[in-house]
């Protein structure tokens, strides 16, 4: 049994959640005599006349609360003879599911308070809910306020029953349920006398005894790779933390995804060489043989993960930004940080019931179930079989903050059975036959702001020079491959990722490929770099200004887009964010077609 137990407790201030831990510590004597002193002082002037307010041990989390400012979380630490405790203390309401599901994230067990005196409310079932969902396997549910109901049996009975109801639609290992009073300590840290009906442990006895450990050994071993280190010439290492299982030296290995196996040459464990190793050891393993590894690739060992681009997730959203279907963010998973698409939201969950709703877009503090692709196959596993390989973050490519985290549902089919077929006549054998070196030309701008125009008049200058070209505008496309397309959000995300792949293949056909979309979000200019590949990819903006555009106003858009005729109208209705790295930018503002074409042909020579 590990003796360290990591919990959350979970419920809100009324419920008695501060005054239960504060209970705990004061009651296991693991106050200093000047915090125990102060306590008495200060409960003089507090709300319970004169007695303790064990809650006030918790006030500095309080405090924060009372000004309203937005809390992380507070982790507290303490020991008693047994066993060492974190306790991860997160607020309760609505608001706050994301601080509460990184709370749970970290956590073995959850304390979940229930008021004696109203039974079972909808915030229960969310916070069980959120709990199960970030992995937790052992449930304590503490009926709080027993006193109130005058440490009634059958009170205390009806609502063991709705709890175990409750927790039938998730998968936990343990469950107990103790009746307390955290104000006046009954079953806190010893059994009380007013409830000699309870016949079960204390609720600190309890948290010192369970058994939380999980029969990882069984499972095989995994070990993300977090470096590889080479301090010399002769020694190559990967360094890492196991995940799950053993290893021992001589034992063979598989790295993922390059299948490739080798032994176990020599394991350093703490700057010690060791014989074998175990779930949690941050090591340096050593091989007998070359094999391809790099940071986020996979060791493993009798045991088989997914090695693919799709899978199904349930998710946290964090984001002040809505999800909508189609966004491409960082997915962290392991070691391993990949460009992801959100492909699908299949239906989002609702915290409080349960029941599964579809829906467009996903606000934040909301739970669904999505479909995720990556723009490479990974190594990961279900959660409930692997949590280290079975739970990510998503990463906003943008600001770099955590948008969402989730966990893996299972592998999508599709991803499994799809294989790049190579072909003969590579792109490389089409560029030279050609005689160039294929690159994505990404017109962006207002509409109105004359990248069309300039992209004709560009094409024309390579077509002269003798180079095979082809152009896509925005508009011409919209009439044939993305008819299908309007100008919502998510309609825009995926009119550009499908451009974004036609200049792909033009490119692999050999093509310098022209493209002029507004195109106006950020993470869209992104993908589509990423999709086109990096080194291919030149991103012009077109910068003329929205007053410019609006005046000339050839197509008679923003005089639509202002009486209201034609909505999401980008730099009217709709926003446009202002590429932060372009490789060219150019103003057509007072200056002739020809004058700005010579100007983005000097540019461009230098990038072609
Ligand atoms: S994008 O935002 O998805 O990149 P795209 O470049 O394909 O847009 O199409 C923009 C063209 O469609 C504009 O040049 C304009 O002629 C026309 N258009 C019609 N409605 C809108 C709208 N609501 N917002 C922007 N452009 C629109």
């Amino acid at each position: 049994m590990n003796d360290l137990l990591k919990f959350i407790t979970c419920g809100s201030v009324d419920d008695g959640k501060s005054t239960l831990i504060g209970h705990m510590l004061y009651d296991a004597k693991l106050l200093f005599t000047d915090q125990e002193k102060s306590l008495i002082i200060d409960s003089k002037v507090g709300s319970r006349e004169g007695k303790i307010d064990y809650s006030l041990l918790l006030d500095g989390l309080m405090a924060e609360r009372e000004q309203g400012i937005t809390i992380d979380v507070a982790y507290r630490y303490f020991t008693t003879e047994k066993r060492s405790f974190i306790v991860a203390d997160t607020p309760g309401h609505e608001e706050y599911t994301r601080n509460m599901a990184v709370g749970a994230s970290f956590a073995e067990l959850a304390i979940i308070l229930v008021d004696a005196s109203q039974g079972i409310l909808t915030q229960t079932r969310r916070h069980a809910r959120i709990c199960s969902l970030m992995g937790i396997e052992h449930f304590v549910f503490a009926i709080n306020k027993m006193d109130l109901i005058d440490f009634n049996k059958d009170k205390f009975n009806k609502i063991k029953k709705e709890i175990r109801i409750l927790l039938a639609e998730f998968d936990y290992k343990t469950l107990n349920i103790i009746p307390v009073s955290a104000t006046d300590g009954d079953n806190v840290t010893v059994k009380s006398k007013r409830m000699p009906w309870y016949k079960g442990e204390s609720l600190l006895n309890y948290l010192e005894n369970i058994d939380v450990s999980s029969v990882d050994n069984e499972k095989g071993f995994t070990m993300p790779v977090q470096r590889v280190c080479r301090p010399n010439h002769t020694f190559r290492g990967f360094q890492g933390q196991i995940e799950t299982g053993r290893i021992s030296v001589g034992d063979e290995i598989t790295a993922l995804p390059s299948n490739e196996k080798a032994n176990v040459k020599g394991i350093i464990n703490s700057g010690k060489e060791v014989n074998s190793a175990e779930k949690g050891c941050c090591v340096t393993i050593s091989l007998d043989k070359e094999v391809d590894v790099s940071r986020g690739c996979v060791l493993v060992n009798n045991t088989k993960p997914f090695i693919s681009n799709m899978f199904r997730v349930k998710l946290l959203w964090m984001d002040d930004k809505k999800l909508v279907a189609g966004k491409n963010y960082l997915l962290k998973l392991g070691t391993k940080k990949i460009p992801a698409v959100v492909m699908k939201i299949k239906y989002k969950i609702n915290v409080n019931s349960g029941d599964e709703i579809p829906v467009d877009a996903i606000y934040k503090n909301q739970i669904a179930v999505c479909d995720i692709s990556t723009s490479e196959k990974i190594v990961f596993d279900e959660f409930s079989n692997n949590p280290g390989l079975g739970s990510f973050i998503l990463i906003d490519r943008i600001s770099h903050m955590t948008s969402a985290c989730g966990t893996v549902s299972h592998s999508l089919r599709r991803g499994d059975n799809l294989t790049w077929h190579a072909m003969d006549i590579t792109r490389e054998k089409r560029a030279q036959q050609k005689g160039q070196s294929p690159k994505t030309i990404w017109f962006t701008g207002l509409s109105g702001s004359g990248k069309s125009t300039l992209a004709n008049e560009i094409e024309k200058r390579l077509f002269l020079k003798g180079m095979h070209t082809m152009t896509l505008d925005g508009d011409n496309v919209r009439l044939g491959l993305n008819k299908n397309l309007g100008f919502t959000e998510a309609d825009r995300i995926e009119n550009i990722r499908r451009v974004a792949e036609v200049n792909k293949l033009l490119n692999d056909a050999g093509i310098v490929a022209i493209s002029s979309f507004v195109s106006p979000y950020e993470r869209d200019r992104m993908a589509a770099k990423n999709i086109v590949g990096e080194d291919s990819f030149i991103e012009v903006y077109v910068s003329t200004p929205v007053e410019v555009c609006e005046q000339r106003d050839v197509k008679e858009l923003y005089a639509k887009a202002r009486s209201g005729e034609i909505t999401n109208f980008t730099g009217i209705s709709s926003p446009y964010e202002v590429p932060q790295n372009p490789d060219i930018t150019i103003d057509t503002t007072g200056i002739t077609i020809e004058e700005a074409a010579d100007k983005l042909m000097a540019e461009l020579e230098k990038l072609l």
